[in-house]
């Protein structure tokens, strides 16, 4: 499973490629407006910083909801750097704009998808992603890695390419969750990727190691 990071901060993009376990970004225009970022102008320069320190793919999210405006600036995001994914909402105009990029060779990622019957639309359409957003289905107390496990199966009978990215992540037991149900990639806060190095036995182990070690080391000097 990949490691996506969802975030528009450029300090948050470089802490977990840091780690060695990045392999691509996500953002939104909320993440992008969270940041300060405004003007089609400044947009496009920050994909384009975001793109120079990451290797992996970058979505960047059209505003249009119209086909020939989606299209448009779809493009535009395209040519900003090779590893730009357009990220389209699942609305008509955007289905059809995802196939017209499909036919094209511009890479998608079809976003705020909440249902199976979505899911087999973008495939359909040839998404190279597809973002379930499991932490907004959970929120209405729906099951959101069950949506994820539901698609995964339809998508390996029907043999789809389309890589499903579980978004809208919220803690780490989303991460494990999404792995087990066959996600292809997260795409999470940086919080939830550092919640997973918790445990409070590995706490207490490291704890008791050192101290060992430690005096053992005293009690072989003392015997010097
Ligand atoms: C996905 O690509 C979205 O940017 C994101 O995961 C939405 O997450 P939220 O529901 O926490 O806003």
């Amino acid at each position: 499973m990949k490691f996506f990071i969802d975030t528009a901060s450029l300090d948050q993009i470089k802490e977990a490629k840091d780690l060695g376990i990045l392999d691509g970004v996500t953002t939104n225009p909320s993440l992008m407006a969270k940041e300060g970022i405004s003007g089609l102008d400044n947009i496009y320069k920050h994909y384009q910083a975001i793109c120079k320190i990451v290797d992996g793919d970058v979505s960047a999210e059209v505003i249009s909801t119209d086909f020939e405006g989606i299209m448009k600036e779809g493009k535009m995001l395209a040519d900003l750097a090779e590893n730009i994914v357009v990220k389209v909402p699942m609305i008509r105009d955007g289905i059809k704009a995802i196939s017209r990029f499909t036919e094209i060779g511009i890479r998608t990622n079809c976003t705020l998808v909440f249902s199976a019957g979505q899911a087999i639309l973008a495939a359909k359409a040839g998404a190279t992603y597809l973002s379930p957003f499991i932490g907004r289905v959970d929120d209405i107390t729906w099951d959101g890695v069950g949506l994820i496990r539901e698609i995964a199966e339809i998508y390996a009978i029907q043999g789809y390419d389309t890589e499903i990215l579980a978004a809208s992540i919220r803690n780490a037991k989303h991460i494990v969750d999404s792995a087990l149900a066959g996600a292809d990639v997260v795409t999470c806060p940086l919080s939830s990727i550092l919640g997973l190095l918790k445990h409070p036995l590995t706490d207490i182990g490291l704890a008791n190691f050192l101290a060992d070690h430690q005096k053992a080391n005293e009690k072989a000097m003392a015997t010097k």
